[in-house]
């Protein structure tokens, strides 16, 4: 059985403590979280220990992984903490704020012969991997080009320190950002190699921005038409797939349809989680077997991209 330890007890949390519950391979032994009802509220249906100092936690718990789930600004200095102290590592996305973050996180694994793996979640819903294989095959030849929409209120309940740039590291872009390079490095085995945004927050005085358009290019030729708004209206996000051959169309991260020989069709959804299937991935790793899950390489590609949209600003 692999013993888990959480660490930062918020929103995403529970969303991992709901996938932990559903796999018979690991349970979690104990919660760390400043607020103590909410590392409670968690611990409780496991029988977990709970703590409100994270040190104290590693010092007095047998852990195989913590999974930590702080505010960005938090990542880097929780997982080296933990890796120096020989504890394996899963760590949200973005992986930390910068790329020396990640080279440090990186190198402390390595040094201490230990594992750290990142949250990026995108590659585990079937729409993203049905739409792989499609890419991959060339059936609708050649990706063109790829366009995104996204609006959410991004102000409304959601945790202070997201619109606190030196807690964040930045707003929608590192935050939702962070998924759609997942999503596009996942799907083309590529990279962003140019880019420039505009970005800003017209809607009030904090210090991330709310809004953002981002034109660039993959280092696989396919270029891209990113927009993000955090202003209040209906939820919308959409990314559309423009190939020689046909059109991909996903909603959300889940719903695939495809445009070929001139109409629609939905693809089929098996309805796995992400979470559940970010948890399987982190048995698997941890267990020494075959395994999908996100590498830090890959969680400090996305954070080297994230930080070109906001370097080539016009
Ligand atoms: N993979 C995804 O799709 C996804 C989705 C949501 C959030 N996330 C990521 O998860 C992380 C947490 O996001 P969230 O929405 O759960 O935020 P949150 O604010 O709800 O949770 C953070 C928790 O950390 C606790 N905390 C803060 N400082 C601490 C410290 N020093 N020691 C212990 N606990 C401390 C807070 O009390 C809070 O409960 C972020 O990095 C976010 O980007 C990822």
């Amino acid at each position: 059985m692999i013993k888990i330890g959480i660490v930062g007890a918020g929103i995403i949390a529970k969303a991992h403590a709901d996938a932990i519950q559903k796999n018979e391979e690991c349970t979690v032994v104990a919660v760390a979280d400043i607020v103590k009802e909410r590392a409670q509220e968690i611990a409780e249906s496991f029988g977990a220990m709970t703590f409100t100092d994270y040190h104290d936690m590693c010092r007095m718990c047998d852990m195989d992984v913590v999974i930590i789930n702080l505010p960005h600004y938090l990542h880097c200095e929780a997982a080296c903490f933990f890796l120096e102290n020989k504890v394996n590592v899963f760590v949200e996305k973005p992986m930390a704020m910068n790329v020396e973050e990640c080279d440090k996180m990186i190198e402390t694994a390595k040094s201490n012969r230990v594992k750290i793996a990142v949250g990026h979640v995108q590659q585990y819903t079937d729409a993203h991997r049905n739409l792989k294989e499609i890419i991959k095959s060339e059936e609708l030849g050649k990706l063109l080009r790829v366009t995104e929409v996204r609006n959410i209120n991004y102000f409304n309940n959601r945790p202070a320190w997201f619109l606190n740039k030196e807690l964040s590291g930045g707003g929608i872009v590192m935050n939702y950002g962070a998924h759609t390079l997942d999503k596009l490095y996942y799907l083309t085995d590529s990279t962003l190699e140019d880019v420039c945004s505009i970005y800003g927050n017209s809607m009030n005085q904090c210090s991330i921005e709310e809004g953002a358009q981002i034109l660039g290019r993959l280092s696989c030729g396919t270029s891209i038409s990113l927009s993000y708004t955090g202003s209040e209206g209906p939820y919308h996000y959409e990314t559309m797939f423009y190939f020689e051959k046909g059109v991909a169309k996903v909603i959300g991260s889940r719903i695939l349809s495809l445009y070929r020989d001139g109409k629609w069709c939905d693809i089929e959804d098996s309805g796995a989680t992400m979470p559940d299937r970010a948890i399987e991935a982190l048995v698997n790793f941890l267990k020494g077997r075959e395994h999908d899950i996100t590498t830090a390489e890959h969680g400090r590609a996305v954070i080297e991209g994230i930080n070109k949209i906001y370097k080539n600003t016009l």
